[in-house]
């Protein structure tokens, strides 16, 4: 029996290709023909260095060249944030499914452009938060329905490392323009504190953050309510020591996520405890969620069914991110409908 294979073009030489494109190349029922740049060379130097054993690549000089290929299925955009909305609506008027890097726009009014055209067109849409791909989730998902650390009442999620000199481009914007910690790495620290709370909506949300002279924050803490007493915390920062962790707090015990954003190398840990006096931490078996980000995506074009990662989950995150500035602007909560 042959796999079905879904071809794939890639819509920009960016530096996440280091990590998209070998797992669009792996992937089992995927394959990668095509990559575009607006830089001369820039594309095929991308393909040299993460891809050098793919000699059928074809190579675009824009993107526009790459979207009317009409034998390109699905395209991964790893545009700068403030383009993501563009791109993506240019690609599904040309047909394309699309895996959008995160955050899928800035506004939640981009996002409904998106999922208006992905209707019309007939196309899948899915937000590149990959670490959800993990198993590890999955696994926190499973504690939490045993009911072993009873309902869920708070949760903290961190995000932290110290900007190295070469990623600076992420901070020289400003926030309007996707620049910053919020929209670089806050946006995962808001998207995995609502983990928990899947069947509850967001009420409020506030915070408050540091900026830098280009307009761009480099560190935030907020706090949503999601009603009745049930919080998520979430802090983010491009000056703190590495952290990548959630805690989720219960009515009879707790669990932390060591390592949310495992890389393939990296020992994805769990560890919960019950006020009873159990106590575990389990170790989960190393995973490349890129990998698994993509062959699902694959697979739900391949068998036409919606992918884990909603619209309704991408509008909700934007929402939470826009408000978050809000009140950091103003000083205040910002209720949320
Ligand atoms: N999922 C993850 O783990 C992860 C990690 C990092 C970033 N991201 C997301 O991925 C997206 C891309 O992030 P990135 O840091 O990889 O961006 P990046 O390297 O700055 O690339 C973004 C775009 O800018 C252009 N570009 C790249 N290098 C350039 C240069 N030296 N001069 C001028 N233009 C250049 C490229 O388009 P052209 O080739 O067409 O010029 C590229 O597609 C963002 O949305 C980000 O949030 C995701």
């Amino acid at each position: 029996m042959t796999t079905r294979k879904l071809r794939w073009g890639i819509l920009g030489a960016a530096r996440i290709n280091q990590q998209l494109m070998p797992a669009i190349v792996a992937a089992k029922n995927g394959e990668l023909v095509a990559i575009a740049s607006r830089r001369p060379g820039a594309a095929a130097e991308t393909l040299a260095q993460y891809a050098p054993q793919e000699k059928q690549v074809t190579i675009f000089d824009s993107p526009e060249s790459l979207l009317k290929d009409d034998s390109i299925e699905a395209v991964y955009i790893p545009l700068a944030n403030k383009d993501h909305a563009e791109w993506a609506i240019k690609a599904i008027e040309h047909g394309k499914h699309v895996l959008c890097e995160k955050p899928m726009a800035l506004t939640v009014a981009d996002i409904e452009a998106i999922e208006k055209a992905a209707t019309q067109h007939n196309v899948t849409v899915m937000e590149g938060f990959m670490y959800r791909f993990h198993p590890q989730h999955a696994r926190v998902k499973e504690i939490i329905d045993s009911g072993i650390i009873g309902n869920v009442r708070s949760v903290k999620s961190c995000f932290s490392y110290t900007m190295q000199p070469a990623r600076e481009y992420r901070i020289d914007n400003t926030i309007e323009n996707g620049s910053g910690a919020m929209w670089d790495i806050g946006c995962y620290a808001i998207h995995a504190a609502r983990l928990p709370f899947y069947n509850d909506s967001p009420l409020a949300i506030s915070a408050m953050a540091k900026h830098i002279s280009t307009g761009a924050d480099v560190s935030c803490n907020g706090i949503i309510d999601f009603g009745d007493g049930k919080y998520a915390h979430f802090d983010f920062s491009f000056e703190h020591a590495r952290r990548a962790e959630y805690e989720i707090i219960g009515t009879k015990g707790g669990l932390k996520c060591h390592n949310v954003w495992a890389k393939q190398a990296e020992t994805p840990i769990i560890s919960w405890w019950t006020e009873s006096g159990q106590q575990c931490q389990e170790t989960l078996p190393l995973a490349n969620h890129f990998l698994l980000e993509v062959e699902h995506f694959n697979q739900c074009i391949i068998d036409d069914v919606k992918p884990q990662l909603s619209f309704d989950d991408a509008k909700t995150n934007c929402q939470l991110i826009v408000s978050a500035l809000e009140s950091v602007q103003s000083g205040k909560a910002i209720k949320l409908n």
